[in-house]
């Protein structure tokens, strides 16, 4: 088991370059068996989501030739399976994508329930909504989604909550299917208008993705025959960037699209950094103390709940006392247990937390409770005075390329050590 064990405090200073986007990445992997040919896909995160992908899509009889680290050749030409291997599907969230996929390629898909971060109940009903709108029959049991169809057709899917993986879901299982499908109340995150652009560049007829409303006019076949390089990671950007504030440091960050951080970009001027945007590329600068603020996920544009662990470090150690309230996620707020250790003053109730601002944090032995909870305390033990060890890393490897070498080319002092499994 590795853990990583980082000597602070270190202001991080430097560049950094951002890699393709882990959650458009795990929605482009499986939109490959919609075609019938082969595909490159360029710019993918070197992640483990990612491998874990490309095994299950072998498993299902999908050819994947690596080009480098970040760039596959993918010839799903011949499936030769509609049941992905449960044992797989269930580590991660994002497999629910194969139903989508192997729905609109071969009109029937198996997939156990998945898996993924521990943030609270994550219930897939829109997904079911949307299959079902379409014509299939589906049924959960025994740990895992069966849905049939014996042709797909079109509809309007209204959504009753915004959410991200329905919204690919939808779009998955319409493009192959007869006439149009309107998705209404549609999410709008940048890796839904990624999705959209990759198949669409495969001859899919996909209209209006980063609005509420998708219309999705059914093609008879995605012909592959092109290249599609993965839009870079809002979420990996917008983590430096708190970094930086948090550790009162000035990073340019490479190979961004700053519009997609417009929100983050908001929050870090209330509290009193600086950022100034190159076009495809930013620099996040802070030279004091961070002001109190009040922050409240939402769907894209608003504040990304992916960013809340990453912000509470910067409000456990702002002026003041700041509030965070969650409205995605119901147990998102592990980490303050773990930031607590560290000397943080924060109460977590619910889908609220108190954050009484502290001066320093102290290094201490603390657990990554999910992907991005991990990315957050990484970030607290590069500000904390001392040694921090931070354990259960696998979550952090799940979603984020090279984060240590990244963060020790900005100046941090952070070793990743393995330590002999316990008898
Ligand atoms: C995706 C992201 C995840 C991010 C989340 C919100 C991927 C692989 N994961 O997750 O990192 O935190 O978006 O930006 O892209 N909901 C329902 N019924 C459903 C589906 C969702 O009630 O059928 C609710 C959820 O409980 C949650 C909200 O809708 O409260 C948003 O969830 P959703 O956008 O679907 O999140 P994911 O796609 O799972």
């Amino acid at each position: 088991m590795d853990k990583l064990v980082i000597h602070g405090p270190t202001k991080l200073k430097g560049e950094v370059t951002i890699s393709g986007a882990k959650n458009a990445a795990v929605a482009i992997l499986p939109a490959t068996l919609l075609i019938d040919g082969v595909c490159k896909i360029e710019n993918l995160p070197n992640i483990s989501d990612v491998k874990m992908y490309c095994k299950i899509l072998q498993e299902l009889g999908v050819k994947i030739k690596w080009i480098t680290e970040n760039e596959v050749e993918i010839d799903s030409r011949n499936i030769n399976c509609t049941q992905a291997p449960l044992d797989m599907t269930s580590k991660f969230r994002a497999s629910y994508y194969l139903l989508g996929a192997l729905l609109g390629r071969c009109g029937t898909a198996e997939v156990g329930l998945p898996g993924g971060c521990n943030l609270g109940a994550r219930p897939i009903d829109q997904h079911i909504k949307a299959f079902e709108a379409l014509g299939a029959k589906v049924e959960v049991a025994q740990g895992k989604i069966t849905a049939k169809v014996k042709k797909l057709v079109g509809n309007s899917i209204y959504m009753d909550i915004v959410s991200v993986g329905a919204t690919i879901n939808a779009i998955l299982a319409s493009v192959l299917a007869e006439g149009t499908t309107t998705i209404d109340n549609a999410a709008k995150e940048p890796h839904i208008v990624d999705v959209a652009n990759f198949l669409n560049t495969m001859g899919a007829d996909i209209r209006g993705a980063g609005t509420d409303v998708i219309k999705i006019n059914g093609v008879k076949k995605l012909h592959g025959k092109a290249s599609y390089s993965v839009v870079p990671d809002q979420i990996e950007a917008g983590t430096f960037m708190l970094a930086a504030v948090a550790s009162r440091g000035n990073i340019l960050i490479k190979n961004c699209i700053p519009e997609h951080l417009d929100c983050i970009t908001a929050k870090i001027l209330e509290i009193g950094g600086s950022v100034e945007d190159y076009g495809d590329s930013i620099r996040v600068s802070m030279n004091k103390r961070p002001n109190k603020a009040i922050v409240k996920t939402l769907p894209y544009p608003g504040y990304p709940t992916d960013l809340q662990p990453q912000i509470g470090v910067v409000l456990a150690i702002a002026e003041g006392t700041s509030t965070i309230h969650e409205s995605i996620w119901e147990s998102r707020f592990q980490y303050s247990f773990e930031l607590n250790k560290m000397g943080a003053k924060i109460t977590a109730q619910g889908k609220t937390a108190i954050f009484e601002g502290v001066k320093d944090l102290n290094g201490a032995p603390v657990y990554a409770t999910d992907l991005r909870a991990g990315a957050a305390l990484l970030i607290a033990g590069i500000i904390a005075d001392g040694e921090t060890q931070l354990y259960n890393i696998e979550h952090i490897d799940r979603g984020y390329e090279d984060i240590e070498e990244k963060f020790r080319s900005l100046g941090a002092n952070i070793e990743r050590v393995t330590e002999p499994d316990e008898k």
